[in-house]
C-alpha cells in the first residue's frame, strides 16, 4: 500500500497574486508639477511682457493707445481684427485652468501627506512659500476685476467714463488714469502688486527644481535672478497706480 501523494499542482501565471500597485493617484504629482512649470513660464513671460507695455503710458496717451490699438491689428490681415488678440486670450486662458486645476490638487495632497509636519531650513523663502495659495487667489480676484475694469469696462467696477475701443482707435490711456484715479482702485492695484512679487519670486524658484536645477551654485544664482525679475515686474507695474495718483501721469 504506497501513500496516496497528493498531485502537484502548477500555479498557472494567470492565478498568481495580482501584483502590487502603488497606489498613486492620477494625474501624477510628477505631471502637476511639469504643468505648474509650463504654465507658470507662461506667466511670468506674460506679466513681464505686460508690464513692459504698461510702462508705455509714461511716454503717453498717443503711444499707449496706438499700443493698446495695436495689439487689436496684429498680424492683420493674415488674422482677423483682434484675431491674434483672441488667440493670446486662449492660451491664457488654456493655462489659467490648468495652472489652478494642478496648484488646488498638489496643496490638497501636500497637505494630506505632511500633516502638521512643517519643512525647515528655507530661511527667508518661508514667507512666500507658505502664503502661495493666497497669493494665488488674490491674483485670480485681481484677473477678473483687472478685465472688468480696463478691457470690457464693465461698471462699476470700471470708471464711469470708460470709452471701449474702435476698428481705428483706442482709449486705453484715458481709462487707465480714469480708473485709477480713484484711490481705493489704485490702493487695489498696489496692495495686488505686492502679492503678485511674492507670488513670482516663490513661483520662480520653484521652477528651478522642476526643471532639474542641480548644484548649490547655480540655484543660488536663480534665487537671485528669481528675486530681481519678481522686484522689476512688481516695481514696474507698482509705479503706475502710484504715478496716477501723484498726478505724474493723466
Ligand atoms: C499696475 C499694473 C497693471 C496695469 C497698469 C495694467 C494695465 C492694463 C490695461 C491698460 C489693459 C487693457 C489693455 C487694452 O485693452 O488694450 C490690461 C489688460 C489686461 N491685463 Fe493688465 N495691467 C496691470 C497688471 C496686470 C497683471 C499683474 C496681470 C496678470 C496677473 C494683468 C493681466 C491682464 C489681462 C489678462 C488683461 C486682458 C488682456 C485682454 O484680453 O485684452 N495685468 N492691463
Amino acid at each position: 500500500m504506497g501513500s496516496t501523494v497528493p498531485p502537484l499542482t502548477v500555479p498557472s501565471p494567470r492565478s498568481t497574486v495580482p501584483l502590487p500597485t502603488t497606489g498613486a493617484p492620477a494625474p501624477s504629482n510628477v505631471t502637476l508639477k511639469v504643468t505648474m512649470a509650463l504654465t507658470g513660464t507662461v506667466f511670468a513671460l506674460y506679466v513681464l511682457v505686460h508690464m513692459i507695455g504698461n510702462l508705455k503710458v509714461y511716454t503717453g496717451a498717443e503711444h499707449f493707445d496706438a499700443y493698446a490699438h495695436w495689439l487689436r491689428t496684429l498680424a492683420e490681415p493674415l488674422l482677423p481684427y483682434e484675431g491674434a488678440l483672441w488667440l493670446f486670450r486662449a492660451v491664457l486662458l488654456v493655462c489659467l485652468a490648468a495652472h489652478v486645476g494642478a496648484s488646488v490638487l498638489i496643496v490638497v495632497r501636500a497637505r494630506r501627506a505632511r500633516g502638521r509636519v512643517r519643512r525647515t531650513g528655507m530661511g527667508w523663502r518661508r514667507l512666500p512659500a507658505t502664503l502661495m495659495p493666497y497669493t494665488g487667489l488674490v491674483l485670480l480676484v485681481f484677473i477678473v476685476v483687472h478685465i472688468l475694469d480696463l478691457t470690457t469696462g464693465t461698471r462699476p467696477v470700471a470708471p464711469t467714463g470708460f470709452v471701449d475701443p474702435t476698428r481705428t482707435s483706442s482709449d486705453a490711456y484715458g481709462n487707465l488714469v480714469e480708473s485709477l484715479q480713484r484711490w481705493p482702485m489704485a490702493l487695489f492695484y498696489i496692495v495686488v502688486m505686492a502679492m503678485l512679487f511674492l507670488h513670482l519670486v516663490h513661483g520662480l524658484w520653484t521652477l528651478a527644481q522642476d526643471y532639474g536645477v542641480t548644484g548649490q551654485r547655480t540655484r543660488q544664482v536663480w534665487a537671485l535672478l528669481a528675486l530681481v525679475f519678481a522686484g522689476a515686474v512688481a516695481l514696474g507695474d507698482l509705479s503706475i497706480p502710484i504715478a496716477v495718483l501723484a498726478g505724474w501721469v493723466g
